[in-house]
């Protein structure tokens, strides 16, 4: 499974708690793309699809939700529930995402810019891909 629970140091004091992320760092990654999730609603699912090449880490900095990871092989299922704790994921791994709490939001970092093309929607096509 091309994927791990990375934990970041917090640095915290009475005024309250701080998470920084340094490509090649903390993200084991040049970051080239941070997108945000929020707005979320318990009864819809997102994902659904793995990437080619791209690598991400997925913060839920505000709530919760569940990733469910699949390499082809075997699935898994992660909550992420921590605004300081990142999902590393690689690349050919199928992601879902689901159970969001009410307003979760979520912070993506990404290996690279936006491409649809590097993106395989169809669960069929993954698994011919992994071949
Ligand atoms: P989508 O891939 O469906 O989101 P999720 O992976 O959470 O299910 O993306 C939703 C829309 O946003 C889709 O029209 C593509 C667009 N989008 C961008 O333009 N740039 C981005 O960096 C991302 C992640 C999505």
């Amino acid at each position: 499974m091309n994927y791990k629970l990375i934990p970041m140091q917090v640095f915290g004091d009475k005024r309250g708690k701080l998470v920084s992320l340094e490509s090649r760092r903390n993200v084991p990654f040049q970051i080239k793309r941070v997108y945000y999730i929020f707005d979320t609603l318990p009864e819809e699912e997102r994902g659904k699809h793995a990437h080619k090449n791209l690598e991400q880490i997925v913060i839920a900095i505000d709530g919760s939700c569940q990733l469910v990871l699949d390499d082809g092989a075997s699935r898994e299922e992660v909550w992420l529930n921590r605004p300081d704790v990142g999902l590393y994921i690689g690349k050919n791994m199928w992601r879902e995402m689901r159970h969001f709490s009410y307003g979760c939001k979520l912070v993506i970092l990404a290996s690279d810019y936006y491409d649809e093309k590097e993106y395989i929607r169809d669960y069929g096509e993954f698994l011919r891909c992994l071949k």
